[in-house]
């Protein structure tokens, strides 16, 4: 299906790397797991990501369940965890950092690293106002992207609140109303509804518009330029790079005041910022947040990590399939990698797929072997084999497996 693709062996490995590798580094800064689900009420979407955005608009996967309601598999993370948050009164509870990994879903165009269903990894913190939150999230951010290796320039922009972005958009229209003629198609629309996201419209017109437009700093309000202030000034005692970017505006309607993407060969890897009504927009209190999501496949594309062979020991089965049952249980409780074949068939076959899956060593064993107790241990790399007895068999692995 168009948008959708497979997840395949090959490359699972990646993808165990890198959820491994951000597990590590959340759970090292006390961040703890949340699961929501992949399906949610559609109002959680529109209340929350806001209805005159491309993805309520056009992006999301919205149907009817049986009963009638109109539900939606969730096109991002952000939305559902506040939902959850307040549902379950998470405010009382001690963790209020959380993580999480999982699909999203867009109707968008397929495109390079652009996809229908992708997946996330993300955080979202709840109740920090200190500014020292974001800069948190920013670290977890250059953290993760050392850690696989990973260039990346991170923008930053302060994109305002409530109060003081309705300003901000009278102004913005006043000046693209002079240009709409020239504007795209897609911009013309925006003008009136979200005249933010011109700014960042990626049609070389729009783009020379967008240059001269007014800008935001100059309409932002004090408590929004203290907070933004505030982030750049613990970005700079943690040694982060960045780039001011005043163009940089974000798809979703929740941001207030610090935004930011890390960026990698004109794409997108991570993004987020602060969304400080949120919570309230949804039903809940009074309750401030901040996070970022990156997206999963994105990174894969450009990881560049050496496969390791999945497996120790191939046990070549010649037809004795119980002896085989008895050699895998006793390899696996002393906790070798082992690949057991059951399928009849040559051995010149099975010794090519031991090949084909690296296994070190292959395990042969026949009527012979099981008469006797023994086995024919084959070590892959020299193409030497010996018989020995099962009771031989850990000690003669040990040998042969570390000493390649
Ligand atoms: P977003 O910018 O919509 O933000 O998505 C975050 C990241 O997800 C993007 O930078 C990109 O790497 C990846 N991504 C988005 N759409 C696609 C797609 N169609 N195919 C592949 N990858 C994609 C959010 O989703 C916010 N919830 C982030 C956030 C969390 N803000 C605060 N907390």
């Amino acid at each position: 299906m168009k948008g959708f693709k497979d997840i395949l062996p090959e490359t699972i490995e990646k993808w165990h790397f890198l959820e491994k590798t951000a597990v590590k580094i959340f759970t090292h800064l006390g961040y703890k797991e949340i699961r929501t689900p992949i399906l949610e009420k559609t109002s959680v979407f529109e209340r929350g990501v806001g209805d005159s955005t491309d993805i309520v608009e056009k992006e999301m996967y919205t149907f009817l369940d049986k009963s009638g309601e109109s539900v939606t598999l969730r096109p991002e993370g952000t939305a559902g965890i506040a939902r959850a948050f307040i549902e379950n009164k998470l405010e009382t509870s001690v963790f209020n950092k959380l993580y999480y990994i999982g699909p999203m879903f867009r109707y968008e165009r397929p495109q390079k690293g652009r996809f229908r269903q992708f997946h996330q990894i993300g955080a979202e913190c709840f109740g920090i106002k200190n500014p020292a939150i974001d800069a948190e999230i920013i670290y977890i951010n250059t953290l993760l992207f050392e850690k696989l290796n990973i260039k990346t320039n991170l923008e930053i922009n302060n994109i305002g609140c409530p109060n003081c972005r309705p300003q901000y958009s009278k102004a913005l229209i006043s000046y693209f109303e002079h240009y709409k003629e020239s504007l795209c198609i897609d911009c013309q629309k925006r003008l009136y509804k979200n005249p933010l996201r011109i700014l960042d419209c990626k049609n070389e017109k729009c783009k020379i518009i967008a240059r001269s437009a007014p800008k935001l700093k100059d309409y932002v309000c004090k408590d929004c330029k203290e907070h933004y202030t505030g982030v750049v000034e613990c970005l700079k005692a943690l040694n982060i790079e960045f780039i001011e970017n005043e163009l940089l505006v974000r798809g979703l309607d929740y941001y207030t005041s610090f935004v930011f993407e890390f960026v990698n060969n004109n794409l997108t890897l991570s993004a987020g910022g602060r969304y400080d009504n949120l919570i309230q927009d949804l039903g809940g209190n009074n309750i401030c947040g901040v996070g970022f999501a990156l997206g999963e496949e994105r990174i894969i594309d450009i990881l560049d990590i050496k496969p390791q062979n999945s497996i120790d020991i191939y046990i070549a089965n010649l037809g004795v399939t119980l002896y085989a049952l008895n050699i895998l249980q006793k390899l696996s409780d002393l906790q070798f990698k082992v690949y057991c074949e059951y399928e009849n068939k040559s051995l010149k076959s099975m010794l090519k797929k031991a090949d084909r899956l690296e296994a070190k060593v292959c395990i042969i064993i026949g009527e012979n072997e099981l008469k006797s107790s023994s086995c024919i241990v084959r070590d892959m790399k020299n193409s030497t084999q010996k018989t020995i007895e099962l009771n031989q068999l850990e000690n003669t692995l040990k040998g042969v497996l570390y000493a390649t």
